[in-house]
């Protein structure tokens, strides 16, 4: 293997270790609050847009589910959405989500599975829509991740894919300096870098909205046409 790729099989080593230990005090820390659930309530807020203009993502995919937290929210939608299945590749957040999936009504419509992003265990074509909230920094292949968002994704379908933005000197600040200091091995992609991944990924449009102040993120909406 190159120099880079130990590189880089380390990046998934590291981010293993990481989440297997976060996972146990995960959903209460004060990043939930400034971070991740405002990256869910943005994808819910799309989600339920989406269907009032008679848009149904049937079958959803959530890229990097940690503990299931978003796809759990997505139930209230109720049977317009049919199955909602969260993708991790650390066993202790995924205990988490099946353990919180056991008590929210609908949970038979959620499945959990072990895996890695840039291999997704899925056919082609396979599902509506796709989401990913701030995981997609960790992955040391991101090319070959937007390339697997693509390929799962059924003609007509919808990718939204947020992470940090550091775009700006506060977001420079925050995950290019602080972030990478205290997770090592990640890698916050700039507006361009995202809008690049996916077009070459095989994506048709790419929208971005940047929300939030500090820490500020970055929504991507992908779709492919039919
Ligand atoms: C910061 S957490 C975000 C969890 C959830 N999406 C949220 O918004 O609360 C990042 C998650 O990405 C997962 N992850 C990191 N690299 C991954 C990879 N290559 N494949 C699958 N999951 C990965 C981690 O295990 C972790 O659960």
């Amino acid at each position: 293997m190159s120099r880079q790729g130990d590189h880089r099989h380390e990046w998934k080593q590291s981010a293993h270790v990481h989440f297997q230990r976060w996972a146990h005090h995960y959903d209460r820390g004060m990043i939930n609050i400034l971070l991740f659930n405002p990256s869910h309530r943005r994808v819910l807020a799309q989600i339920r847009h989406w269907l009032r203009r008679g848009w149904e993502p049937i079958r959803i995919l959530d890229i990097g589910c940690g503990t299931g937290t978003l796809l759990m929210h997505c139930l209230a939608f109720g049977d317009r959405i049919r199955s909602g299945f969260g993708l991790d590749m650390s066993e202790n957040m995924l205990h988490y989500a099946r353990e919180k999936a056991q008590l929210c009504d609908g949970q038979d419509r959620l499945a959990f599975t072990l895996g890695d992003a840039e291999h997704l265990p899925f056919p082609e074509a396979y599902f509506d829509l796709i989401t990913c909230c701030n995981s997609f920094h960790h992955y040391p292949h991101q090319d070959r991740a937007a390339g697997e968002m693509r390929r799962v994704l059924r003609p007509g379908g919808r990718l939204i894919l947020i992470d940090g933005c550091r775009d700006d000197p506060l977001g420079h600040f925050i995950f290019d300096i602080c972030v990478a200091r205290a997770e090592n091995h990640v890698h916050h992609c700039s507006a361009r870098r995202f809008e690049r991944l996916l077009t070459q990924a095989g994506f048709d449009t790419v929208d971005q909205r940047v929300f939030g102040i500090c820490p500020p993120a970055i929504m991507n909406i992908a779709g492919v046409e039919k």
